[in-house]
C-alpha cells in the first residue's frame, strides 16, 4: 500500500511529506522477527517526497502556540484546524505530482507541548504531550483514513512519548557487524544507538539536545534570518569554549536517557541565558558558539554511553553515525560534528548514501508508524521511551 508520513518538527519551518510503498516481506527470516513480540517484518520504497516552507505569517503563530503566556484558546483551536488544511494542501500537492493514490497517512502533527516525565499537576502527577494539526480535516480532503497522534499511547504505557523514529532506524540500518548511531538533528537533535547485531530491544534511543533550535533562534535574533544557511555565519565566528563548557555542565545533559527535550528545554529562556553568557561577544561569535554546542552536546552524549558500555567490552561499540535533518544541510554543524565524531573513531555517514534522503526521514517513519498501527501492531520501542510494554501508537480518523 502507498502510505504518506506527513512530519512538521520544533523548527516550526514547514511540512515535510513522504510517499512510501510500504509490503510484507515475503522471507519473515531478512527481517526483524520480533519488534515489540508481534511486528513483522515489511519492505518499503520511497516513492518521493517534498517539503514544503510555512510561511512567516504562520511559522510566527506557530512559535506563539508553544508560548503558555501568548497563547489564546481560540487562536489554538483555529490553529488545529489550519494545519489541517495546510498539511492536506502538502499532501495533495505531492499526491498530484508523484501521480500516485494515496491509501494511509501517517501525521505526526505539530507539537505544541511535550512533558514525557510524570509531574505534579493539580494534586497528581501526570505527564503531557500534545500534537496539533486536525486529522479528520485530513482524512476528509486526502480521502484516505489518517492515524494522527501518536505519542499518548506510549505515555499511557509509562513512557516518555518520545523518540518514536527508532522503528524505523532499527528496520533500514541495522547491521550484523557495524555499530551505527542514527542521529537526526531537527529543531531537537535525537539519536538511536544500534550495536551490531543488536535485537530491537537493545536499542538505546534519546534527545541529545538542541539541534538547530538554538542556532535559528540567534540567528533570527542577531541577524534577522530564519536559520544560518549552510552555517555560513557560524563559519566566519569564533566559538566560546567556556560558554559550551558551561552549559554541558546542567541537568539535561549529566541526566541518563531516556530523556526528551522539547522548546520547554531549549526554547526562548535557555537562549535569553544563551545569549547572557555570550556577553561582548560579537554577532558571528554567537551563532558560532550556538552550533559548536550542538555538535558538542552530541558528541558528549556519545562518549558518555560508550564509555559505560566499553567498561564492559573491549571492542569500540560504535562505528558509524548515520545523519539526518535540517542540520545535515549546516556544513559549519556539519564539520564540527565530523571533528568530534573522528577524536570518538566513527565515521560520520548521511541518510542520503543509504537511499533516504535527510530531509524525508522522520516523514518517512510517520508512515511506517501508519502502517504498523492500521495492522494493529505495536510501534514503539520500550528500551528508547521507557514504556513498560510495547503498544499500538495513533488514533484513526476515516476519510
Ligand atoms: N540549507 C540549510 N542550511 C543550514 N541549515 C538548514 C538548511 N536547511 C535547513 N536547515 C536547518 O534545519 C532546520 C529544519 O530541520 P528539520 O529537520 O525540518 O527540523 P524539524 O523536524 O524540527 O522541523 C531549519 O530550521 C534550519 O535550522
Ligand atoms: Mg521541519
Amino acid at each position: 500500500m502507498i502510505v504518506a508520513g506527513v512530519m512538521s518538527g520544533t523548527s516550526a519551518d514547514g511540512v515535510n511529506v513522504a510517499l512510501v510503498q510500504i509490503s510484507e516481506d515475503p522471507n519473515p527470516l531478512s527481517g526483524p522477527r520480533s519488534m515489540g513480540g508481534q511486528a513483522r517484518p515489511h519492505r518499503f520504497k520511497l516513492l518521493g517526497h517534498a517539503e514544503y516552507s510555512h510561511s512567516k505569517k504562520v511559522r510566527t503563530a506557530i512559535l506563539a502556540a508553544m508560548n503558555a503566556s501568548q497563547a489564546s484558546v481560540p487562536d489554538l483551536a483555529r490553529l488545529n484546524f489550519l494545519l489541517g488544511e495546510l498539511y492536506s494542501d502538502a499532501l495533495l500537492t505531492t499526491q498530484s505530482q508523484c501521480k500516485l493514490k494515496i491509501d494511509l497517512v501517517g501525521c505526526h502533527g505539530q507539537t505544541l507541548y511535550h512533558q514525557g516525565e510524570p509531574q505534579l499537576f493539580l494534586g497528581r502527577k501526570v505527564a503531557g504531550t500534545w500534537q496539533t494539526g486536525e486529522a479528520a480535516i485530513i482524512a476528509a480532503r486526502v480521502g484516505a483514513p489518517v492515524i494522527s497522534d501518536f505519542r499518548p499511547a506510549d505515555i499511557a504505557a509509562g513512557g516518555h512519548g518520545a523518540p518514536l523514529v527508532p522503528l524505523l532506524d532499527y528496520l533500514l540500518f541495522r547491521d550484523a557487524r557495524l555499530g551505527r548511531i542514527v542521529q537526526n538533528i531537527g529543531g531537537i537533535a535525537n539519536l538511536t544507538m544500534i550495536p551490531a547485531g543488536a535485537s530491537p530491544d537493545k536499542l538505546v534511543a534519546f534527545d541529545t539536545g538542541p539541534g538547530n533550535m538554538v542556532i535559528d533562534a540567534v540567528t533570527e535574533k542577531l541577524f534577522g534570518q530564519p536559520f544560518d544557511r549552510g552555517g555560513r555565519i557560524a563559519a566566519s565566528g569564533e566559538v566560546k569554549d567556556e560558554v559550551i563548557h558551561e552549559i554541558l555542565r546542567q541537568k539535561f545533559f549529566r541526566r541518563k536517557p531516556p530523556k526528551t527535550a522539547g522548546r520547554e528545554e531549549f526554547g526562548r529562556e535557555f537562549v535569553d541565558e544563551f545569549l547572557k553568557s555570550c556577553k561582548g561577544c560579537r554577532n558571528q561569535d554567537v551563532v558560532a558558539t550556538a552550533t559548536a554546542l550542538t555538535a558538542r552536546s552530541i558528541a558528549a552524549a556519545v562518549q558518555q554511553y560508550s564509555e559505560r558500555s566499553l567498561s564492559n567490552k573491549r571492542q569500540p561499540l560504535f562505528h558509524e553515525m548515520i545523519l539526518s535533518g535540517g542540520g545535515a544541510k549546516n556544513a559549519t554543524l556539519v564539520s564540527m560534528l565530523g571533528g568530534q565524531l573522528a577524536r570518538l573513531g566513527l565515521r560520520l555517514r548521511f541518510s542520503d548514501e543509504f537511499g533516504l534522503p535527510s530531509a524525508a526521514k522522520e516523514a518517512v517513519a510517520f508512515a511506517v508508524l501508519a502502517y504498523q498501527t492500521w495492522h494493529r501492531r505495536p510501534s514503539n520501542v520500550p528500551s528508547a521511551t521507557g514504556a513498560k510494554r510495547s503498544t499500538v501508537l495513533g488514533k484513526i480518523s476515516y476519510p
